[in-house]
């Protein structure tokens, strides 16, 4: 059985005010259109992804370079059906079932979609609608049912419904299972008189028409299904979502001070007996070992933190990697490229960017380091600063084992401190320093014995 998987995602999404695209506004960091990718690409069957988009959602195309999809262009954004129509009219190979779903619904998990292939497979039928009973119907089309069987007979359009049929809690969940023998009705769908779109919905009259069986799946778990037409609704899918992860990393062991507070994205994984407190976002492809205290006010996107790694407050680590048992924070900032500790220090209003800080190697007060390599055991004292733009290139500052940085120190690059170096405070180093030196650049400091007592007057005049 050969299964093709549809995602609708050429429409304005007009009911979110926005100027991009809908299914790219990020859940808990990702596009709301990779999660129906991720979701077809693991249902079991599903042999190829078609997106559809338009001039409108082209922007669609640039979270899925991978070639792991392929995407059609609907040329204006007509209708549910029309999209449908451009995805069935490019696909070469010859498909059993197409299964559709819509790109504002990323609820969907893909064993929901196996159960509704086995269901449209083992009762033969050729249309298959997923159905559910919503608490809040309002923007679903209705699932009007035959009065003769009880099966699925129409659906209609929330502005097309009379009172009678908006009572109805049974809506459309925007997903089907179509056969190849339906594929030609799509041609026979007309225009919706009230807004000139073509309604894939009217595809089940046509259907029930020709005599082909067509069924609806009636899934018990609403929240799945949830469709995003607006701000509000994104909101109530993050929360579902941001819930779900949650309880699903308490489950493994991991502890989370406040369950509303904490946002952990899909990818991300977490060790056992790591300490999440409140206001903590954890993005992206981010994985964190076990034992690990993540304080408040804390951003990790992309990044590594190995077993034992403190973040505290209002810490930032961008697409870093923090090894084992180091301490980062509070209010520090780790930027892209940087690999810190075993046992690394880094403290208070600390930026570190494009760096290597070796084993045991510290710097934990007001400190600026970027394209640096650094050894083990080293100690940057407070305010150093690793001077590496020169207004054009940046150069690298090489520090190795064993180095003492003293306070208030530039270090202006290219520049090598040798093993075991020390630099005194408040130097300016633009010259190599070799092993076991002690290199101080300042000015010397000059004492004017009795200035005060000529330049101020005496008390009292
Ligand atoms: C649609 C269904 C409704 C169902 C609901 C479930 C129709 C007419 N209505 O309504 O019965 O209850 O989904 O969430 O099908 N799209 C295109 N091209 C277009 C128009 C839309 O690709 O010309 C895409 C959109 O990008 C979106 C999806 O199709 O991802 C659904 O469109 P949307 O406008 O959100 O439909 P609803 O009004 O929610
Ligand atoms: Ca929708």
């Amino acid at each position: 059985m050969k299964i093709c998987g549809v995602i609708l995602a050429a429409g304005l999404g007009k009911r979110m005010n926005s100027s991009q695209p809908k299914v790219l506004h990020r859940i808990l960091g990702k596009p709301m259109i990779s999660y129906s990718m991720d979701c077809l690409s693991e249902t079991s069957n599903v042999e190829k992804t078609v997106v559809v988009i338009s001039h409108h959602t082209e922007g669609i195309k640039d979270i899925a370079k991978d070639g792991s999809v392929e995407f059609v262009y609907q040329k204006e954004p007509l209708g549910t059906a029309d999209a449908l129509k451009a995805a069935v009219n490019s696909i070469n190979d010859s498909y059993d079932l197409i299964v559709v779903v819509t790109g504002d619904t990323p609820l969907i998990k893909s064993k929901t979609l196996e159960n509704v292939i086995k269901f449209h497979v083992n009762k033969g039928n050729d249309l298959t609608v997923v159905t559910f009973d919503a608490s809040v119907p309002a923007a679903y089309g209705r699932i009007v049912r035959s009065m003769v069987d009880n099966e699925i007979s129409r659906i209609v359009e929330h502005n097309d419904a009379s009172e009678e049929v908006k009572s109805i809690t049974e809506v459309n969940s925007g997903f089907y299972v179509i056969s190849s023998a339906v594929m030609p009705l799509l041609e026979k769908i007309g225009k919706n008189e009230k807004n000139g779109e073509y309604y894939l919905t009217d595809i089940v009259e046509l259907s029930i028409k020709e005599k082909l069986k067509t069924a609806a799946f009636k899934a018990d778990n609403e929240k799945e299904f949830l469709g995003i037409n607006s701000r509000q609704e994104l909101l109530t899918a993050q929360r579902v979502m941001q819930r779900d992860i949650a309880e699903l990393w308490m489950g493994n062991g991991v502890t989370l001070m406040d369950i509303d507070s904490v946002f952990i994205s899909p990818g991300v994984t977490i060790g056992k007996d790591t300490v999440v407190y409140p206001n903590v976002v954890i993005e992206g492809d981010t994985h964190i070992g076990s034992n690990c205290t993540i304080y408040p006010n804390v951003r990790l996107l992309d990044t590594v933190l190995e077993d034992g790694v403190v973040i505290k407050d209002s810490t930032v680590v961008e697409k870093s990697k923090i090894l084992t048992d180091s301490a980062i924070g509070p209010f520090a900032h780790i930027r892209p490229g940087s690999v810190i500790g075993p046992k690394g220090k880094i403290g208070n209003f600390v930026e570190i960017k494009n760096s290597q800080i070796g084993y045991n190697s510290k710097a934990s007060h007001l400190t600026y380091i970027g394209d640096s390599e650094l050894g083990t055991d080293i100690n940057i004292g407070a305010g150093t600063i690793t001077c590496n733009y020169d207004g054009k290139n940046k150069h690298k500052t090489v520090i190795k084992d064993g180095v003492f940085i003293g306070s208030g120190t530039q270090l202006v690059a290219p520049v090598t401190i040798n093993k075991n170096a020390t630099v005194g405070a408040g130097s300016t180093i633009t010259k190599d320093v070799p092993e076991d030196t002690l290199a101080v650049a300042r000015s010397k400091q000059q004492h004017i014995a009795g200035w005060t007592l000529k330049k101020r007057p005496a008390k009292g005049e």
